[in-house]
């Protein structure tokens, strides 16, 4: 059991991969398969319980309207959404999202400015193929989303990380990793995948002063933002620092992943670079998924719908921190998230959150052990927590199983 998730970068290679070594590109053997994907296999184990899943719920996709929309979607345009369509995208979805940007009081997004992709993790490679040449800076949050680390390590920049507090970014931190100049600068700034936590609007402010100084751009990823349970909404570096500021947006978390839609808001000059490298990934996202998401955004209220998402993740966000209370040492530090999928857990004494993985998996429930998110470190006491696919009881009994597992694993905790 205790080698089953070791970190495939730091396994030794097998034959298959020697022989592999002549045939593939040197860029593809440097980047390790989806931990996270791995251990989402052993999640679907008979009687497993998982909080390790970065999922939305299904149950709160909106299958129905998304049926009626479809329907709809055939009779009214009949064979065009089924024809190539442009590489920018549809044009309604565009002025759709640069409406709902307005509505939110983000300025200065126009319909030209958006660019449909195929999710925003396609985004990250488009803005990795446009901007990163080998050896090119590229600043993360540390601990960052390992599918971002994953899109970009493909242009093999020197990442510099930059540690994240309950606040955001550690500024002196950040001053010192800007004063060499960077392409980009990968963000999350509402709840962030993993640790939950959302930069304070002084923090806002703070890192938009720092960066505006430098030719870098702040890359704001955003798929959690909406689903907001408590307190006020903060607002984006497109206002703070609108040249420098590029925007990744999806419908994955507030309508469905599987349609993958989602979009990139850049200024002109990055936006026509942007379409070409669009043009040869795919040609276009897909002209039926863009046209049954306007449909069924036009025709539905997607704030209700939100709505419930937000009610739904925050009851069983209380469960969750109702549960480590009551079960989990209090030694075990973790984040209060005002919204979003994940909560973050430290383990003290710097114990390794990888012993307490495969405990737990012995146990029947499974989190995500920290260090996927970090680059280049392989020992870590922080793991993830997601509780948008598991309801309370559940909750429940998976941290009665995780304190089991913290006993035997890290009886000093
Ligand atoms: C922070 C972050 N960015 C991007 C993505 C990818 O989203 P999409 O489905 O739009 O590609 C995810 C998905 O989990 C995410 O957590």
């Amino acid at each position: 059991m205790g080698k089953r998730f070791e970190d495939p970068r730091m396994a030794a290679p097998t034959t298959a991969e020697i022989t592999a070594h002549t045939i593939f590109s040197e860029r593809i053997q440097t980047i390790p398969r989806s931990f996270i994907r791995e251990i989402l296999k052993t999640a679907l184990e008979p009687g497993m319980i998982s909080f390790a899943g970065g999922l939305p719920n299904k149950d709160l996709f909106p299958v129905e309207a998304l049926r009626i929309a479809s329907e709809k979607v055939f009779r009214t345009h009949g064979g065009d959404p089924l024809q190539y369509t442009s590489s920018e995208g549809l044009p309604e979805l565009r002025a759709y999202i640069a409406d709902r940007y307005k509505k939110r009081g983000v300025k200065g997004v126009s319909p030209d400015d958006i660019l449909i992709t195929s999710g925003s993790q396609q985004a990250l490679d488009l803005l990795g193929k446009v901007l990163i040449n080998e050896g090119d800076r590229v600043i993360l949050e540390e601990p960052s989303y390992l599918g971002a680390i994953q899109a970009l390590a493909f242009f093999r920049p020197t990442f510099k990380t930059v540690p994240l507090t309950e606040e955001g970014l550690d500024i002196p931190a950040l001053a010192e990793a800007l004063a060499t100049p960077a392409k980009l600068m990968y963000i999350i700034p509402n709840f962030q995948n993993p640790s939950g936590i959302s930069y304070s609007k002084e923090n806002r402010e703070q890192v938009a002063e720092v960066v505006k100084k430098t030719r870098t751009y702040i890359v704001e990823d955003n798929p959690y933002g909406e689903l907001r349970f408590r307190g006020e909404p903060q607002t984006s570096f497109k206002n703070l620092a609108p040249d420098n500021t590029v925007l990744l947006g999806t419908f994955s978390k507030t309508l469905t992943p599987g349609l993958r839609i989602g979009w990139i808001v850049a200024p002109p000059a990055l936006m026509d670079k942007l379409l070409i490298a669009k043009q040869a990934a795919d040609l276009h996202t897909s002209s039926f998924a863009q046209r049954l998401v306007h449909t069924y955004l036009v025709d539905n209220d997607p704030d209700v719908h939100i709505a419930k998402i937000v009610a739904q993740y925050a009851s069983q966000q209380m469960a969750m921190t109702q549960a480590i209370e009551k079960y989990l040492p209090s030694s075990i530090k973790t984040t209060r998230p005002e919204g979003g999928m994940f909560l973050w857990a430290t383990l003290p004494n710097g114990i390794s959150s990888m012993k307490l993985s495969d405990a737990a998996i012995a146990n029947k429930v499974c989190v995500v052990p920290g260090h996927p998110f970090y680059v280049g470190k392989k020992d870590v006491s922080t793991f993830r927590l997601s509780f948008s696919c598991v309801d309370a009881p559940t909750i429940d009994e998976g941290m009665k199983r995780l304190a089991k597992a913290v006993r035997i694993a890290c009886p000093d905790a």
